[in-house]
């Protein structure tokens, strides 16, 4: 997306834009006009906010996505669209699940889970993910067993062809829990704080993929295989793993929350 001006047929001169853009791009010009100044450094990180604050709709902006810019009842009071009930309902029911039934997930659930994700908050908002869904067994296997052979002395094996001859033994996949599908995430290199926007892209995927009826668990003993470049080709990426999700339908069910820890905040009574 690119914003390219103002549509002065629509502006009202609320200068809500001025106030909203953290890049300071526009400003009131002795005539009493608000302008989009030239944006000779680039400073523009395309957040959009100017396109979603301003009331009469008169942001200008090119690209590919102008389906993208919805209004619908409640946007302005969000917090009437879901309570804080709701809310933590889910967030309490949500298990890291390790159970899944032998059930391929439709392409289109999938793609909600990946449209929730495009609306996470990111560093600079520089969005440099790139996803990846294995959902074909035998693929999974085979980078099971590279993950395995990464990390076969953290799960408690003297050497890699113990640990791969007793899982298999007893039929089970210690990385993967047998998930119908996995979501892997490398980061670009134009990424600003490209761990802390994998955690977060991939928080909204698991909290959507909860509301569908799935249950989700991150996979950090896959984080090593971006050192594997033949399975890194498999897994269709480049680069070092910054997120792994087991995705698919649970074979497990919760019946209250487990114990939690309060938190250490200072500044709260
Ligand atoms: C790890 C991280 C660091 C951020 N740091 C800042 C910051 O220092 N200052 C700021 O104004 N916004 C910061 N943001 C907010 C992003 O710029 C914002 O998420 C992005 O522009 C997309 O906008 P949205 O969250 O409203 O969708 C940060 C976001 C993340 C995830
Ligand atoms: S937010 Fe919209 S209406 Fe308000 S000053 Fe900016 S362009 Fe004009
Ligand atoms: S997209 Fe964001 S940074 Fe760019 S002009 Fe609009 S509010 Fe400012």
């Amino acid at each position: 997306m690119s914003v390219v001006g103002i549509n002065y047929e629509k502006c009202s001169v609320c200068k809500k834009c001025i106030t909203d853009c953290t890049r300071s791009l526009f400003k009131e010009d002795p005539s009493g006009k608000v302008i989009r100044l030239a944006d000779e450094m680039n400073r523009c990180n395309f957040c959009g906010k100017c396109v979603a604050i301003c009331k009469e709709n008169a942001i200008l902006w090119e690209g590919n996505w102008e389906d993208d810019v919805k209004s619908y009842p409640g946007v302005e009071e969000y917090e009437e669209n879901v309570s804080y009930e709701n809310l933590m309902q889910l967030l309490m029911a949500k298990r890291s699940v390790r159970q899944y039934k032998i059930k391929k997930i439709p392409q289109e659930v999938l793609k909600k889970v990946f449209e929730a994700m495009r609306y996470a908050s990111s560093a600079d908002n520089r969005r440099a993910w790139n996803f990846s869904v294995v959902s074909d067994p035998s693929i999974i296997k085979k980078i099971s067993q590279a993950s395995i052979k990464i990390v076969f002395r953290y799960i408690g094996f003297p050497s890699a062809d113990a640990a791969l001859k007793y899982f298999d033994s007893i039929d089970k996949d210690p990385i993967f829990h047998k998930a119908p599908a996995l979501i892997f995430l490398t980061t670009g290199a134009t990424g600003s704080m490209p761990l802390i926007d994998s955690g977060i892209v991939l928080t909204y995927g698991q909290l959507a993929a909860h509301t569908l009826g799935l249950a989700t668990c991150w996979i950090g003993m896959a984080h090593g295989l971006g050192m594997n470049k033949e399975i890194m080709k498999v897994i269709g990426l480049e680069g070092q793993i910054h997120g792994a999700l087991t995705i698919g339908y649970p074979a497990v069910k919760y019946l209250r929350t487990p114990p939690r820890a309060p938190l250490n905040v200072v500044g709260l009574e």
